[in-house]
């Protein structure tokens, strides 16, 4: 198992995905490179190829090395998921969106993804890519834009009161690290802040920073459009904010009729885009939650075109 990113799923991944059929697929979180990996091997004899896409330089460094015995079938692109979706001018056979952060990125205190005391308030994915960091949107954002940040991207239910007083310290003690943070969850939340608690607040910055939804919407459309006839698009969520969207994305391109409700008998007689080819996300078997707890939240779901 690498110990950059212990990749999630690749089995059913590589079951719905079938690289064995040849063709080009685009990995948009390549990360450390083991789904990558599993597409290329499996897709040997039929000479798939991948494009493997990560906006933090340090994970195509890794994806690179590793899968550089593939040679030109595998290659790296800096950048975000959605301007590469929408760019690329090749169809594709199939697409992977495994979301998230990687294991590498959370275990990296200088990252600051984790709540460790003493990290930096930083969670940008790309590094320099994105402007803001955590600390930013912390120190800078209006205390409403702070409401609803914590209440939409962490279904936080003390959301203005944690907002409130952000802005009430930050102009004697601006946000710096992990620690600044946690002083005002411990206000907040008095003894009773848990670990479920701080993850929420983290996912809520984490998603802002990296403007996570926005790039997923922009991604799920234009990966669509790609797909050659038959081609599929498999996504991890680790979360239901971002499940819900794929759930219901998928549902839309899967429906036949796409007349507005209110119109008695349907006048479109269109023919849906693909079908749902996972009718309930996949989860992780047992043993695999137990060998990579960090599994445990995964659902993967799967979509082919119309052939
Ligand atoms: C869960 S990890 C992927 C791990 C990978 N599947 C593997 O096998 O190692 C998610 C990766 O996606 C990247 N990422 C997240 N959002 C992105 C986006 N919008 N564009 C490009 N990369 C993104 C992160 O930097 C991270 O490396």
């Amino acid at each position: 198992m690498s110990e950059y990113h212990a990749p999630v799923l690749v089995e059913e991944v590589v079951r719905l995905l079938a690289p064995e059929r040849g063709g080009l697929f685009l990995d948009g979180t390549v990360g450390g490179g083991g789904h990558s990996e599993a597409i290329l091997r499996a897709g040997e004899d039929a000479g798939a190829r991948v494009i493997g896409v990560d906006r933090d330089p340090e994970a195509l460094e890794e994806a690179g090395e590793r899968l550089s015995e593939h040679g030109a079938r595998f290659e790296a692109r800096l950048g975000n998921f959605a301007d590469e979706a929408e760019r690329l001018e090749s169809e594709l056979a199939g697409a992977l969106l495994d979301l998230g952060v990687s294991s590498h990125q959370i275990d990296a205190p200088e990252r600051g993804f984790s709540f460790r005391p003493g990290s930096p308030l930083d969670m940008r994915m790309g590094q320099r890519a994105e402007s803001w960091t955590a600390a930013d949107v912390l120190n800078g954002y209006e205390e409403d834009e702070l409401v609803r940040v914590l209440r939409e991207y962490g279904e936080e239910p003390r959301a203005r009161p944690i907002a409130r007083r952000v802005v009430s310290r930050r102009g004697a003690r601006p946000f710096r690290t992990s620690d600044d943070l946690k002083e005002v969850l411990d206000e907040v939340y008095g003894r009773g802040l848990t670990s479920q608690d701080q993850a929420r607040i983290y996912q809520a910055l984490r998603i802002e920073v990296n403007r996570e939804l926005e790039a997923l919407d922009r991604a799920l459309e234009a990966l669509r459009e790609r797909l050659s006839p038959g081609g599929v698009l498999a996504v991890i969520a680790y979360h239901s904010l971002e499940d819900r969207r794929v759930k219901n994305a998928f549902r839309e391109w899967s429906r036949a009729c796409v007349c507005p409700p209110e119109l008695p008998v349907c006048a479109c007689r269109g023919a849906p885009l693909g079908e749902t080819l996972t009718r309930k996300p996949v989860r992780p078997a047992e043993e695999e939650v137990e060998r990579n707890p960090r599994s445990r939240s995964a659902r993967l779901r799967a979509w082919r075109k119309a052939a």
